[in-house]
């Protein structure tokens, strides 16, 4: 039997380090993904950005935002004059699922059930960071966040997740790359808008 003492040091990490180091040795929730993926940035990061889970390249290298979707908000982070490597980026969930058609491994959204098995260890992350302003990417983050299904086109801009930062909350950058060719620019645009308005209220 494990000790209450040695159950609270297991349960309870005492720094991001010790909480990332449970993470790593997890088994996915759902089997498949090759690692889980962290979150990256400095711990008092003003700005924390929450996604929704590693995508294939992000499942291959470890890292998050570093496949297509993460290329374009590194994009639009700069234009909006934030610094990437000030802020902290990190994912709902922390494993990649995907179904596979041929060789290609499609990335497939999580289920309430799995953003919610998840949420605790996003909760003491964010703790541990304790940024000023943490941001929501899209709606598998403001479920994690706040535990409800909002859609971003309602619940977009400055929000409360009964956290002591601020929220606020703006589309996943995958979804500016799924959109037809004649709506990205506007959606770019309205998102690098966001980024601004984000970029202020964490000053
Ligand atoms: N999409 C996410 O939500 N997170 C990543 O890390 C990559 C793509």
């Amino acid at each position: 039997p494990v000790r209450a003492v040695e159950r609270m040091a297991r349960d309870e990490p005492e720094s991001l380090a010790a909480l990332n180091a449970v993470i790593a040795r997890s088994e996915p929730l759902v089997p498949g993904a090759t690692q889980a993926v962290l979150g990256e940035g400095p711990v008092g990061a003003a700005i924390a950005f929450v996604g929704e889970q590693p995508g294939d390249q992000e499942d291959r290298q470890g890292r998050p935002f570093v496949g297509p979707a993460g290329q374009l908000l590194s994009r639009a982070l700069e234009e909006a004059g934030i610094d990437r490597s000030a802020a902290y980026l990190t994912n709902a969930v922390k494993h990649f699922k995907f179904t596979l058609r041929g060789k290609r491994r499609i990335h497939e959204k999580p289920t309430a059930g799995e953003v919610s098995h998840y949420r605790w260890w996003l909760d003491r992350e964010l703790d541990f960071v304790a940024p000023k302003l943490v941001v929501a990417l899209g709606a598998t983050a403001v479920l994690a966040l706040t535990g409800k299904s909002i859609p971003i086109t309602r619940a977009r801009g400055p929000a409360e997740f009964g956290r002591p930062f601020g929220g606020f909350i703006t589309v996943h950058p995958s979804y500016l790359l799924r959109l037809p060719d004649a709506a990205k620019d506007e959606a770019y645009r309205a998102f690098v808008h966001d980024l601004r308005r984000v970029h202020d209220l964490a000053r």
